[in-house]
Parts: C-alpha cells; structure tokens; sequence
C-alpha cells in the first residue's frame, strides 16, 4: 500500500506541482489504481491553480465528471504500452494527462494533471465548451472567466508537460520503493525479540534498545548506507562503531569525521584528498578520508552541518563510488561503506532547502533511532551499575554500591544530556565517595538535586508537568494544563471557564485553538 500523505507531503513533488501549476495552469492529483484520489483537491479550502477546474469541481456533477476522467485516464495506462498519456476530458477539446505509478510491474496508481487545452483550439471550439459548463449548471460569467483562463499549450509544451508528470510519477514509484524496503526490514525484525542486555559495547535492556540491537544484527552484514539520529550523548558514534565492528569490514578501517568541525574548503580537501599545487599550502598529495578509508567504513558525524555543494559531492561518491580529489583532473574510485549521523531534523532543513532531498533519500535506506534515555528509564539502573562497576575498577576501589535515595534520584532525573551526563555523574560520584562504600545522595551534584527538586515541589495535581527548559515553554505547559483540566470541570463550557480564570472569552478561544484542546473535546465524546 502507498502511503499516500507521505507523497503528497514530498517536497521535490511540492515543488514542481508549485511550478508545473505556476507554467501551465494546472493542477496535480494522484489516485490509486481504482481511482480513489488521494489529493488535496477534495479540500474544500483547496486552492486551485486551475480556475476552470474550480468551477468544474463546484458544479453539481462535477465530482462524477471527474471520476469518469479518471477512469479513462486508467484504462490508458492500464491497457497500452506506455507509461503517460494525454486524452480528452468530459469536456470536449480539454485535455488531462495521466501518468503511471508502478513498482515492480505492479500498477499503483496514477498521476494526472488537468486541465489544458491545445493552441490550435478555434473560438467555435471555445464556445462549445462554454456551452457545456453552462449546460452542466454554471453560470454564465464562471463560464466565460475559466475559458478565457485555460492554457493553450504548443504541442511541444504539453510534450513536456507529459514527461514532467511522468517525472511525478517516477518519483512516487521510487518513494514507495524506499518505504517498502524500510518497512518489510523492520517487520522482519520485530519478528524475534530477544532479552540482550548489551550489543558490541552499547548497554541497555529496554524493549527500544532491543529493537535497536535486532537492527543493527540486521543491517551490520549489509552494505546499505545508515542514517543514525538521536540527541546528544544518546549513542551514535557507538552505534555507528557496533555496525561497523558487526560487519564483513570490521578488520578494515573505521574512521569518524566530524562535519561540523571543518570550513567547506577544509572538509572538501579533508574527505578527498588533495593534489600538490592545488591551493596555497598544498606542498605534497594529501589522501582524504575516503581513500584511507577505502574497503571500510567511513562514519559521517553531524552530517546535517555539511554544505549544500559538499552535500553533492557526497552523492557523487555514493553513487558512483567516485570522487575528484582538489586540484586533480582524474577521478579516483572507492568502495567505502559510508554510516551518517546527526541530531539535526533533516526533514525540517529539507523542507528550508537546506539539505537535499536526494542526498537524503539516498543515506536513509535504514534509519537507526536511538531512543533518548527518558524514553528507556528502565536502562537507567543497568546503565549505573556498569559504569560504577568500571569506574570502580579503574581506581582500584572495591565494588561500591547505590543508596536507595541516590538511586531514586538517578531514575527521577531527565538526564538532558542522556548517557553521557549519566556517565560523568557516576564517575564524579565514584570519585567523591572515596572509601566510603555507598554512595550517598549527598554527593549528587546540584544540577541533579535542584532539578528533581523543583519537580517534586508541591504542584498538587499538577504532578507530571515539566517545569524545567525555558520559562515560556514551561508557562505555556501549565497554561494548557489550566484550560485542559478547566474545560473538564466546566464541562467545555467556554464563557464560564472564561470568567473561572479571568481571561476573555475570544482570548481562552485562541488559546484552546493554539494548544489544540478542541481536539480532546471531541475525543472525549466521541
Ligand atoms: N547505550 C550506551 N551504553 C553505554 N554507554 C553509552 C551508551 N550511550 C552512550 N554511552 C556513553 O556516552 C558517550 C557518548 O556516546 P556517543 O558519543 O556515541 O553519543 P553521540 O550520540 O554521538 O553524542 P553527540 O551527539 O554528543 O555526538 C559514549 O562515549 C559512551 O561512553
Ligand atoms: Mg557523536
């Protein structure tokens, strides 16, 4: 099955219906193979590009027209050799375009585009489609506006027209591809979850860190390209190192370059390497990662801070396993296996064109999230235990042991900075305790204790909410928490809760809609 809002949110596709709609007038939509449209142009607030299809879609049969547009576009796709077409509408002389989505052979649906007509249309011809809007209910100056707004195209425009839609369609088939992959991976392996405590040197026994263990035996033997994501200090270079570690490369080289830490020259010559002479200070050839890692695995940290013109070269080398060292004339070929990290929200930068979508696509084949440790509490104790266990042993102190309230504190602790922070508060406590055998709460340090204390001051009910982060987010936490428990009591009577917290009714209406409690309300009578 296609995941159709995943499509229909594509930003590539977006951005050529965008242009496409701006050229030629037109509108875009996709169907599956039975014709059921998955598009936004059902939406009422839809804002056509097309106006003649506007006043097509609010005449009274206008929907059927549609559908038996739809059909025929179909029955071409699905009956003839090719892959796109252009045929005439319910409308005479109006064209539509279809084009097929298939994987594999399979026929998924279609992409169509609507509506254009040919330049060699005559007024008479015009006319006869004025007539038919008007006879199939619309009135007259609608009529008139949305022939007069129909792009006459040349035949080498609607040519083109025919291979962008084509070009749609090829993109969704290769979308849904990539998500099938992804998705018959992940099925496999949930199949079998086992009880590891550990996997390479990464420790955890939480049902995600399971999930991430049985990925990982998964994707270590392949060769496919990983997309690490996590927040800081949750684990990436260690994941990055257990696949590497997991594979048929582990006796090659493993080397971690940080993005982020080079200027774009210095990471261009720093990957690929540069020949003598090609810039002031190339005094001899210099090999780049990518050479001195070849036949091993190059991991890419903080990969969303690479440049966008970097962000090309690196699609050239995974596609073609060939890259240009600076100043050479000659590329050079590798085979690397290239891991890619970062705690950067991708789809955000692709969306601001900050990173490409191609790129993206390309490096996560398999996606590895690692869980953030208030997600997995229950690794808390284990994560403690081992590492007071190895800190105790570098020190050559016997094992010490936790007090119950050090320990309380551990797990209420949100741990901003994730395993990491863990770790260093261990070893710090395991340093301060000196001979002392436990280790007492004491000794936390202030950023545990001020922390677990501000939550567990006395809120009364309001037990759960953050009051860490900034002042605002922690305002606006207990804001919606005001109204949400205040809807309940007045029974999502506005005006009255209105008047219980002292605020206008338009201002408690805007504030419902910002933290979308609405919604509760209706779920709640549902
Ligand atoms: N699951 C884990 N088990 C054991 N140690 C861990 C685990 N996760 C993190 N650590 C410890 O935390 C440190 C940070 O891990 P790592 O450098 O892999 O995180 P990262 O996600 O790359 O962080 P950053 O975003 O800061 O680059 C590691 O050196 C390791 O000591
Ligand atoms: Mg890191």
């Amino acid at each position: 099955m296609i995941d159709w809002k995943t499509i229909k949110d594509l930003h590539a596709n977006k951005k050529l219906e965008e242009v496409i709609g701006k050229w030629f007038g037109v509108d875009i939509f996709y169907t599956d193979k039975h014709g059921n449209i998955h598009s936004d142009i059902l939406d009422k607030e839809y804002e056509f590009r097309s106006h003649f299809f506007k006043v097509q879609s609010h005449l009274p049969y206008g929907k059927e027209f549609l559908t038996q547009d739809i059909e025929k576009g179909l029955e071409l796709l699905n009956g003839q050799d090719g892959s796109s077409f252009y045929f005439e509408s319910f409308f005479p002389n109006v064209r539509m375009i279809s084009a097929k989505i298939e994987s594999e052979g399979e026929f998924l649906g279609a992409v169509f585009c609507y509506p254009y007509v040919s330049d060699q249309i005559t007024s008479a011809e015009l006319d006869e489609i004025k007539s038919k809007l008007i006879e199939c209910g619309s009135s007259e100056e609608d009529a008139t506006a949305s022939c007069d707004n129909l792009k006459k195209l040349k035949t080498h425009e609607y040519d083109y027209l025919k291979e962008l839609i084509g070009l749609v369609a090829h993109e969704v088939s290769t979308v849904y591809e990539e998500v099938n992959k992804r998705e018959a991976r992940i099925m496999d392996l949930n199949a079998e979850l086992g009880n590891k405590y550990r996997y390479h040197n990464i420790i955890g026994k939480s049902k995600k860190m399971q999930e991430i263990y049985h990925l990982l035996t998964k994707v270590s033997n392949s060769e496919a390209t990983i997309m690490i994501q996590g927040e800081n200090g949750t684990g990436k270079e260690m994941v990055a190192k257990a696949i590497h570690f997991n594979s048929p490369r582990k006796d090659a080289v493993f080397m971690a370059v940080n993005c982020s830490a080079f200027n774009d020259n210095l990471l261009d010559s720093e990957l690929f390497g540069h020949v003598k002479g090609a810039f002031t200070g190339a005094v001899k050839d210099k090999k780049g990662f990518f050479e001195v890692a070849n036949g091993g695995t190059l991991f890419l940290d903080e990969i969303g801070d690479m440049s966008l013109s970097m962000q090309v070269k690196l699609l050239r080398v995974l596609q073609e396993n060939t890259f240009l060292p600076v100043g050479a004339t000659q590329p050079k070929k590798v085979n690397v296996r290239v891991l890619a990290a970062t705690n950067k929200d991708l789809k955000g930068m692709i969306a601001k064109g900050e990173f490409r979508e191609d790129l993206y696509y390309r490096i996560n084949v398999i996606n590895v999230h690692i869980p953030a440790l208030r997600e997995r509490t229950e690794d808390i104790p284990l994560l403690m235990d081992t590492f007071l266990e190895k800190k105790c042993a570098e020190m050559g102190h016997p094992l010490k042991q936790w007090g119950k309230k050090t320990l309380e504190a551990f797990l209420d602790h949100k741990w901003p900075g994730n395993v990491r922070e863990l770790q260093n508060e261990v070893e710090r406590l395991v340093v301060l305790a000196g001979d002392e055998k436990t280790i007492t709460p004491d000794l936390l340090s202030s950023r545990i204790t001020e922390a677990n204390e501000s939550t567990t001051a006395p809120t009364g009910n309001l037990k759960g909410i953050n009051t860490r982060g900034t002042l605002r987010a922690a305002l606006e936490e207990l804001e919606a928490y005001m109204i949400k428990e205040g809807l309940k009591r007045c029974n999502y009577n506005k005006s009255r809760l209105s008047k219980e917290l002292g605020v206008s009714r338009a201002s408690l209406i805007m504030k419902v809609d910002k933290y979308g409690l609405d919604k509760r309300k209706k779920a709640a009578n549902e």
